[in-house]
């Protein structure tokens, strides 16, 4: 027998109910014929008084119990799982459909240079020279060579082989160079699909599309969503008839789930962290990509037709929570993982039709000691800002689009004193902060009605009474609000895309802002100035100039400015330039002598150091170390002191 437990629990019940009935219906019409009020069980068969009840309550209990068989029966067809699962038997095949534990097929193993190389449909060109670059060593990328294709092979369109994670199967991405052509290509290479399982693909996206009873957006973690999907695949499988084997199906709930949960045919690109930007400009494009060792590249990735690409658009404004039309062509929005999105939709705004670009979102944001070590900024120039920070002085961080201002504002924030009262305003959700005390504002629908702007949203945290107010970027109304509550006490963080210190100004005060320049001279105290630039052939982010606004001279209404440090290009160092009048306004505003000043940020300057020499780079690591510098500066920057000339030693 398939169930013998469940069989034999099944039997033991109807028994032991049609037992129990009869026995009360006897009881009780003996009890109202008034033969024996309370017969033993032994006897009520020979009571010649019961024994016609009994037969025929029996008969009714019979009845009554197939009835109640027939209606579990029903129900454990139509679902197994939850009969199983409160009964706690299940059957033997509902076990495998919840076995989700398939083994995945060892794609590697099928990477022969050919079969990667007709994947690509990229010829074989002899006697090229082997890959160019070194692999990256901080993501466990392949060399091209553990994939036995440098080895006495003359196949090498491969520069750089890497994992992408997170897959049950194994999805590579692959970094190409062909031979008469300039630059690279990326491409990602997933489980290939035989024409009988491409059908297959479709009929079941077809039979989800109608059968799925809950929206798989709507289930809290992706994880569940994926196993909810895996069940009711199989299902579908199994009532259709389907025969599908392990490996094919391991693929298939693949794609399956890429399109269905993630983010479809750019879900692999979303999994690589060295991608920063990904971007598609219309269909029969190749989508691009910004990668950190490679900068633009174009990926073999491809909308094919209009159609494709306007349907895509619009389910990914739909995960983002918003909608696209033809009456609302372009959409800002972030994506659950917190990316952010801009769209454009059709050909209404935008010639080759349907656009979209990701910022991706770092969930392990970049911290002031990888801005350091990445040169972008020196531990002189972050100690000295970290010191504004820290007394409260208002600053802006200056760039152009993608030069890494966010990041630096980010990285710059951690260093706002824990327990301090922070209130952020942005457009998008980008700011990543360890602190308990900070609300996190961000605008609705802008530009359509009960809209709720930066500058609503600034005027409202006003009253939230902030120590710090940290505005993601500014560019409107809202700039003159921010200087003015500045110009009132509170601490002042925020971005501004502007290409030079007199840019800025000159957008600050200007139309939409408007702000007027005494107003900026007298409350702005420093601007970030932050380049994406090229240095030897490699793209950089760097500080090109950290300059202090002194005061506005009423007579030519200029606004006074003073470098306090600047970028050599030529050395790619940061210098001081001996000069800053801030500790002017610090000694005034604290009392602090210039010399205690020096010596403060000097000590700030020792522990970034220490951090940056002991590679204590996570977010969670360097925000707990600032809390214990704030806890006790002193302890805290000799024992950094003392360790680091230890590791010079
Ligand atoms: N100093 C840096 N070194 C290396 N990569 C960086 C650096 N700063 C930022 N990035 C990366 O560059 C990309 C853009 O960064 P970010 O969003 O901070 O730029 P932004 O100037 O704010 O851009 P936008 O103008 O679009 O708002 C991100 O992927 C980020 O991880
Ligand atoms: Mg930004």
């Amino acid at each position: 027998m398939r169930l013998p437990k469940g069989w034999l629990l099944g039997l033991t019940v109807v028994v032991l109910a049609d037992l129990l009935i009869g026995y009360l219906t006897v009881e009780s019409l003996n009890s109202f014929t008034g033969a024996h009020s309370h017969l033993p069980i032994s006897s009520f068969f020979v009571d010649s008084a019961g024994l016609a009840p009994a037969v025929a309550g029996s008969l009714l209990a019979a009845v009554l119990v197939a009835f109640a068989g027939a209606f579990v029966l029903w129900l454990w067809r139509y679902s197994p799982e939850a009969i199983s699962k409160h009964l706690g038997i299940g059957r033997s095949e509902d076990k495998i459909a919840l076995d989700l534990s398939a083994t995945p097929e060892n794609e590697l193993a099928k990477f022969t240079p050919e079969a990667i190389a007709k994947f690509l449909g990229v010829t074989r060109t002899p006697k090229t020279p082997v890959a160019e670059r070194a692999a990256n060593p901080q993501r466990g990328a392949m060399k091209v060579g553990e994939l036995q294709l440098a080895e006495n092979t003359e196949t090498k369109p491969f520069v750089e082989v890497v994992q992408l994670e997170e897959y049950p199967l194994k999805i590579y991405a692959a970094v190409t160079k062909e031979e008469g052509r300039e630059g690279y290509t990326y491409a990602v290479i997933e489980p290939s699909l035989s024409a009988a399982e491409k059908v297959r693909l479709a009929d079941l996206k077809k039979l989800l599309v109608d059968e799925l009873d809950v929206d798989l957006r709507s289930i809290q973690t992706p994880d569940k969503a994926e196993r909810y999907l895996s069940t009711k695949m199989r299902e579908l499988a199994k009532k259709y008839g389907y025969k599908i084997q392990p490996p094919a199906m391991t693929k298939l709930l693949y794609y399956l789930n890429r399109d269905f949960i993630h983010l479809g045919k750019i879900e692999p690109l979303m999994r690589d962290k060295l991608i920063e930007d990904i971007s598609c400009d219309g269909a029969g494009i190749p989508i691009y990509i910004w990668y950190r060792d490679y900068e633009s590249i174009p990926t073999n990735i491809v909308f094919e037709t209009d159609d494709e690409l306007d349907t895509y658009v619009s389910k990914l404004a739909y995960s983002a929570g918003k909608h696209v039309s033809l009456a609302e062509p372009i959409v800002d929005a972030s994506l659950p993982d917190g990316s952010r999105l801009h769209l454009t939709f059709g050909k209404e705004v935008t010639q080759k039709g349907s656009t979209f670009t990701i910022r991706k979102f770092r969930t392990d944001p970049l911290t002031i000691v990888d801005l350091i070590r990445y040169n972008t900024l020196s531990s002189d120039v972050a100690a000295y800002l970290w010191y504004l920070i820290e007394k409260k002085l208002a600053l802006l961080i200056a760039g152009g689009t993608a030069s890494g201002k966010t990041t630096t504002l980010n990285a710059l924030s951690m260093f706002i004193e824990p327990g301090e009262k922070i209130v952020s305003v942005e457009d998008t959700p980008e700011l990543n902060l360890p602190h308990e005390n900070w609300i996190q504002s961000v605008t609705r629908g802008v530009g359509t009605p009960g809209e709720i702007t930066m500058f609503d949203l600034l005027k409202a945290s006003l009253r939230q009474r902030p120590d710090v107010i940290i505005v993601g970027e500014v560019r409107g109304e809202e700039a003159f609000t921010l200087l003015q509550s500045i110009a009132t006490g509170h601490g002042g963080l925020g971005t501004i895309h502007a290409d030079s210190v007199e840019a800025t100004i000159n957008r600050l005060t200007t139309e939409p802002m408007n702000i007027p320049r005494s107003l900026v001279g007298t409350t702005l105290d420093c601007i970030v100035m932050q380049l994406k630039l090229r240095l030897s052939d490699r793209s950089v982010r760097r500080v090109v100039a950290v300059t202090e606004v002194v005061g506005h001279d009423r007579r030519t209404d200029e606004i006074i400015l003073n470098d306090a440090f600047n970028w050599d290009p030529v050395g790619d160092r940061f210098a001081f330039t001996g000069r800053s009048k801030l500790f002017d306004k610090i000694t005034q505003k604290y009392g602090t002598r210039p010399e205690e000043i020096r010596r403060d940020i000097d000590g700030r300057r020792v522990f970034l150091d220490w951090m940056a020499a002991k590679n204590i780079r996570g977010h969670t690591e360097v925000s707990n170390q600032v809390r214990e510098f704030y806890a006790g500066p002193y302890a805290v920057i000799n024992k950094a002191r003392v360790e680091l000339e230890g590791l010079k030693a």
